[in-house]
């Protein structure tokens, strides 16, 4: 059997891309690794090579860095490109907003650049839900308006609009724009999960550093939304669901025309007190938590529609809150949690 020519998963030792090269591995791809270890660390790389049973080619570089992706490109005939690599916490990036130009937009653009001058026009591109900002009814559709409310948010609508300004300027250009809603969880073995830098921002793995001890409790954003029980609504998503949503992606592109943006949701909401409830059912004990106000920009209720995904890519989340939670603790307890 010939060798399948390489994919480029940029960011590929991080949380999303490390579970998404299992996957691909998984499938029978060959795949090449771009990561700098800015936000993820060098022993998940052999751990991702113990769960696929395979290897992979890893590069240990900046993925808006110009000359290493071009010596990227001489070197192997790349056909496809997932391109995790960028920074993504939103308060951050309300902070140092340049930075987040530069990594997320300038840097996209030099990969567009590379991929345009090795004929490689294969693009999944991890967008984010966050391009909607408040919406004004849920399930959120992909033909909804944009209005993103920060720099991140912000930086990924322009990489959304360039990559439909190059698809329209020149044929040939197969490009998903993969707009994930709240992945969390981990991969059930305990090899992969998410191993935040710095103190975690995001509800799961603060809930996860809480369960383990870490953190006296959790402070719950806000009590007057108008949801159900007064707590922010999100769509969970399991990240191997998301992972697999990235190889079907991937195995689309052929029938995608241009950049086409996608939801990768399960289509249903959950509170944070619906979350801190599964959570202490799969931990087998009470959490401790307590109201606080409110976080600025924070959306009352947020979850998707995710019907073209089960259209165009044959995909649908099929892991529940309480596999999220089970797995998310699962990764929390072992020891590649911070190894
Ligand atoms: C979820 C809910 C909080 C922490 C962010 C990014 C988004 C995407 C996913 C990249 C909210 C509440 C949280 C805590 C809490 N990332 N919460 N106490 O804000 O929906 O989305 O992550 O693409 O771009 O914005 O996720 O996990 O921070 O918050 O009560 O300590 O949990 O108010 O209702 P968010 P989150």
């Amino acid at each position: 059997m010939p060798t399948p020519t390489p994919i480029l998963v940029t960011g590929g030792a991080g949380f999303i891309g490390s579970h998404t090269v299992v996957e691909l591995l998984g499938a029978g791809h060959a795949v090449v690794v771009l990561d700098n270890f800015a936000n993820s660390k060098p022993s998940v790389l052999e751990r991702m090579r113990r769960l696929a049973g395979r290897d992979f080619t890893f590069v240990e570089g900046d993925a808006h860095d110009a000359a290493c992706l071009a010596a990227l490109f001489q070197h192997h005939p790349i056909t496809a490109v997932l391109h995790f690599a960028g920074l993504k916490a939103v308060g951050e990036s309300t902070q140092v907003p340049l930075a987040y130009y530069q990594h997320n937009v300038a840097g996209t653009l030099n990969l567009l650049e590379a991929m345009r001058g090795a004929g490689c026009r294969n693009l999944v591109f991890s967008s984010s839900a966050t391009v909607y900002g408040d919406p004004a009814q849920v399930p959120i559709r992909e033909d909804f308006p944009r209005s993103a409310a920060n720099p991140y948010g912000r930086s990924k609508t322009m990489v959304e609009d360039i990559c439909r300004d190059l698809a329209l300027s020149e044929p040939g250009w197969h490009i998903a724009l993969l707009r994930y809603f709240n992945p969390v969880g981990a991969h059930p073995t305990g090899l992969l999960g998410e191993d935040p830098a710095s103190i975690p921002n995001n509800l799961m793995p603060y809930l996860l550093k809480v369960a383990a001890g870490q953190h006296p409790f959790l402070e719950v954003f806000g009590q007057d939304y108008a949801t159900p029980d007064g707590t922010g609504v999100r769509d969970y998503l399991h990240v191997v669901d998301l992972a697999q949503g990235h190889v079907a992606a991937l195995n689309a592109l052929p029938r995608l025309d241009g950049a086409v943006p996608i939801n990768l949701g399960t289509g249903r909401g959950c509170s944070v007190l619906e979350m801190i409830q599964a959570m202490e059912k799969a931990v087998g004990r009470p959490i401790p938590w307590r109201f606080a106000p409110r976080r600025p920009g924070d959306i009352a209720i947020y979850y998707a529609d995710p019907a073209l995904a089960r259209e165009i890519l044959g995909w649908e989340a099929s892991r529940d809150l309480e596999t999220m939670c089970r797995d998310g603790w699962t990764w929390a307890q072992s020891e590649a949690a911070g190894a």
